[in-house]
């Protein structure tokens, strides 16, 4: 850990304070992103003997395979005692703006499946008022233009990720809008309205699934916030 430095050496010590959350022989649901990665690694080295693991995206479930761990199914499963992940931005109430790395939809799944949400962040990621890192919005492909038009309505500007100069395509098959200069000032209500939208899968807002616990990493050492 002592060769990384800054913001990683931040993930990675937040990435071993999670391991306190993992029970030997438990379910656990895993998240996705840079910050997950150094928990996977963690965990793999760690020799926790966990049952199995429940992934939020194909990148994750590779990872955790190559590392020799056990990766089933959401539905093989009974119930998950935690779900660990990172988030993009994570107020004072464990609200969070997560979908950076596309894997929203299936975390929002996996977590509304936990006892308990512990997220991973390094300090970067604690804000006032979400809403500056562009809001994820999976959505189906037809209505995009569509969609565009009702973020311009709230004040956003919703921009279609590329990569590579073709529209990102998320493990489930769609596209993704990052709507720009959004305030989230009521994250639930703000939750609740955009996800009955025609042709939204899935908004980035985790309010209903907030965490219960961040684990945020600083250079005095990791922070324990509950909600
Ligand atoms: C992926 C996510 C990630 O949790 C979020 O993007 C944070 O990623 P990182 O740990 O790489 O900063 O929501 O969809």
């Amino acid at each position: 850990m002592s060769q990384l430095s800054g913001q990683d050496a931040l993930k990675a010590q937040v990435a071993h304070a999670a391991l306190a959350y993992v029970q030997p022989h438990a379910w656990i649901g895993v998240g996705t992103g840079s910050t997950v990665n150094f928990f996977i690694d963690a965990l793999a080295q760690s020799g926790i003997a966990i049952q199995g693991a429940v992934s939020s995206s194909i990148a994750s479930t590779q990872r955790m395979q190559a590392l020799g761990m056990h990766v089933v199914d959401l539905s093989e499963v009974p119930s998950l005692a935690v779900y660990i992940d990172g988030a993009d931005e994570i107020d004072a109430h464990g609200y969070m703006v997560k979908g950076g790395g596309a894997a929203l939809t299936r975390e929002k799944i996996v977590a509304a499946q936990a006892q308990q949400f512990v997220c991973i962040v390094d300090q970067s990621k604690r804000v006032e008022v979400l809403g500056a890192f562009p809001l994820p919005v999976e959505v189906i492909p037809m209505a995009v233009p569509q969609l565009v038009r009702e973020f311009a309505k709230l004040g956003g500007n919703a921009v279609l990720r590329m990569k590579n100069n073709q529209a990102v395509v998320t493990d489930n098959g769609q596209h993704i809008l990052d709507v720009h200069g959004l305030r989230l000032t009521e994250p639930l209500a703000l939750e609740a309205r955009i996800s009955q939208w025609p042709g939204v899968v899935t908004v980035g807002i985790f309010a209903f699934q907030k965490a219960h616990v961040c684990l945020m990493g600083t250079p005095a050492g990791v922070q324990t916030l509950r909600y």
